[in-house]
C-alpha cells in the first residue's frame, strides 16, 4: 500500500479488506487534472500568506504543471495502491520536490479537495455536453430540411391523429435538446469553484488572500475566464457537505436520456416491417447469430435501456444525501461512481445519434400510404363544416358517423358520392371533401405554429 495522509494516530493499519472497499483511486483518478489545478491555486494561497517561501512555490508549481502535462497527454502514472487520487498526486509530486511537499497539505483537506474537483470536472463535462448537444440538433436540423416537404402521420395514443410535417417532428425533439442545453447553462451559470474551506471550519488564511492568489494564480494557469472563478467559500459547512449540484446534473442527465429514450422508441418502431418508415444505417444495428435475416436496432435500444441507470444514478446520489448530518461524512465518496456514468452514458448516445441521424433512410412511398387513411383527415373535414357556420359538436358528430359509416361499409369516403356525402350533412360538396382528403393540404391549413 503506498503512502497515505494520515496515520499517526493509530497503532495498526487499516484491515485490507477495507482498504480494498475504502480505496477511491479506481474512480476518482479521473480527477487527476482538476486535483493538479487545486494544488496549483492552493500553492499559490500558501506562498501569498507566507506559508510557503518564493522557492518552495516555484519548485512545486514546476512539479505540478508537468503532472499536468503528463495527465493532459494521458501518461499520469496512477498507483493504483493509493487511497484516492489526492494521495497519489502528493505521493508524485514527492517524488519530485521532496520533502517541500509535506507543506503542501498546510490549510487544506480532502474534503475541501475532493469538492474543488468534482465542481471543477462537473463544469468541464457540462460545457463539452453542451457544445455536443449542438451538433446534435445540427444533426436533426440537417435531417428535417433534407425531407422539407414531407408529411408523415402524427399519432397520439399511437393512434393515427392528424397529419404532421416531418420536419416538425425533427424539430420538436430539437427543442427537447435545446432547453436541455439552456438548463445546463443555467447549470454551469451558478456553478461556484470554491478554494478554502479546510476540513469544514475554513482556515487560518484571510479570504483576501486567498482571492489575490487565486486570481494570478489563475491566469498562469491560462484559466482566466469569467466561467473559472474560483473564491473562498461563503459558508465552508455548506461547500464540503453540499452534493446538491452532482444530483442536479445527473437530473439534467437523466432528463437529456429520457428524450433520447423516447426518440430512439419512435425510430425502433418506425423501423419495424409494421411501420416501415425510416431504414437505419448498418453501422448501428446488428444480426442474429441464429436468425440470418435480422437486422436489429441495438444501438436504438441500448440507448433506451440505458435510461434506467440514468435514473438509478441519479436515485443512488438523492439517497446517499438523504439524512446526512452536517459536514463532511465519507458517504459523500460515493457520488463520483454515478456521476461519471451518467456523464459517459449522455456523451455517447449524443454523439451516437448525431452520427446516425445521418444514416437514416426515409422510405416516403410507405409514409404514404399509411397518409392514404382518411381517418387522418376526420379533423380537417369537421373544419370544413364549421367554416360553413356549423357548430363544432354537430360537426364532430356528422364526422364520427360519416367514419362509422365508411368503416362497416368498408368503402372510402373519397368513393362515396355527393348524395352519400349530403345523409351525413347538408354543407358538403364532394369536391370540397376530396380536396380535404390530402395531407398537404391538412398540414397548410394549420397557421397557428409559429414558424421561422
Ligand atoms: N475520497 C473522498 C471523497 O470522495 C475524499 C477524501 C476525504 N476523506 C476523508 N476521510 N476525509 O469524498
Amino acid at each position: 500500500m503506498a503512502k497515505k495522509l494520515w496515520g499517526g494516530r493509530f497503532k495498526k493499519g487499516a484491515h485490507p479488506l477495507f482498504e480494498r472497499f475504502g480505496s477511491s483511486i479506481g474512480t476518482d483518478a479521473r480527477l487527476a487534472e482538476c486535483d493538479l489545478i487545486g494544488s496549483f491555486l492552493h500553492v499559490c494561497v500558501l506562498c501569498g500568506s507566507g506559508l510557503l517561501t518564493r522557492s518552495e512555490s516555484l519548485s512545486l508549481k514546476k512539479a505540478i504543471q508537468s503532472l499536468l502535462a503528463d495527465a493532459h497527454n494521458g501518461i499520469l502514472k496512477i498507483d493504483p495502491s493509493c487511497e484516492d487520487i489526492h494521495t497519489c498526486i502528493q505521493n508524485l509530486l514527492e517524488k519530485k520536490c521532496g520533502k517541500t511537499v509535506l507543506k503542501l497539505q498546510t490549510c487544506r483537506s480532502r474534503n475541501d479537495q475532493v469538492v474543488f474537483d468534482t465542481r471543477f470536472y462537473c463544469l468541464e463535462e457540462s460545457v463539452v455536453l453542451h457544445r455536443m448537444l449542438g451538433a446534435l440538433n445540427k444533426s436533426l436540423k440537417a435531417l428535417g430540411k433534407q425531407h422539407m416537404g414531407l408529411v408523415i402521420p402524427g399519432y397520439t395514443h399511437m393512434q393515427h391523429a392528424q397529419p404532421i410535417y416531418f420536419k416538425d417532428y425533427c424539430s420538436a425533439y430539437e427543442a427537447m435538446f435545446g432547453e436541455d442545453a439552456a438548463r445546463l447553462e443555467c447549470f454551469v451559470g451558478r456553478l461556484e469553484l470554491t478554494l478554502g474551506s479546510g476540513a469544514l471550519a475554513g482556515t487560518p488564511i484571510p479570504a483576501s488572500v486567498y482571492k489575490k492568489a487565486i486570481k494570478t494564480a489563475l491566469k498562469e494557469l491560462g484559466l482566466d475566464e469569467p466561467l473559472y472563478e474560483v473564491l473562498p467559500p461563503k459558508n465552508s459547512l455548506v461547500v464540503v457537505s453540499d452534493r446538491d449540484f452532482v444530483a442536479e446534473l445527473l437530473s439534467i442527465l437523466s432528463i437529456i436520456g429520457m428524450h433520447v429514450s423516447r426518440l430512439c422508441e419512435d425510430l425502433i418502431l418506425w423501423s419495424t416491417k409494421e411501420f416501415d418508415f425510416i431504414e437505419l444505417g448498418d453501422e448501428f444495428c446488428t444480426g442474429s447469430s441464429l436468425m440470418p435475416q435480422k437486422k436489429n436496432p441495438d444501438a436504438l435500444e441500448l440507448m433506451r435501456g440505458a435510461t434506467g441507470i440514468l435514473y438509478g444514478n441519479l436515485m443512488s446520489v438523492l439517497t446517499m444525501l438523504k439524512g446526512l448530518p452536517l459536514s463532511y461524512n465519507r458517504d459523500l465518496q460515493w457520488d463520483k461512481t454515478p456521476l461519471f456514468s451518467s456523464l459517459d452514458i449522455v456523451r455517447y448516445e449524443v454523439v451516437i445519434l448525431a452520427e446516425l441521424f445521418k444514416s437514416i433512410k426515409v422510405k416516403k412511398e410507405n409514409i404514404e400510404k399509411q397518409l392514404k387513411d382518411e381517418s387522418l383527415y376526420a379533423t380537417d373535414l369537421a373544419d370544413l363544416l364549421v367554416s360553413k357556420g356549423v357548430p363544432f359538436g354537430v360537426a364532430h358528430e356528422a364526422i364520427g358517423r360519416l367514419i362509422r359509416y365508411a368503416l362497416t361499409k368498408n368503402i372510402l369516403i373519397r368513393d362515396m358520392s355527393e348524395l352519400e356525402l349530403k345523409q351525413f350533412s347538408a354543407h358538403f360538396s364532394r369536391a370540397e371533401v376530396l380536396k380535404s382528403l390530402d395531407p398537404g393540404f391538412s398540414v397548410s391549413l394549420k397557421k397557428s405554429i409559429r414558424r421561422g
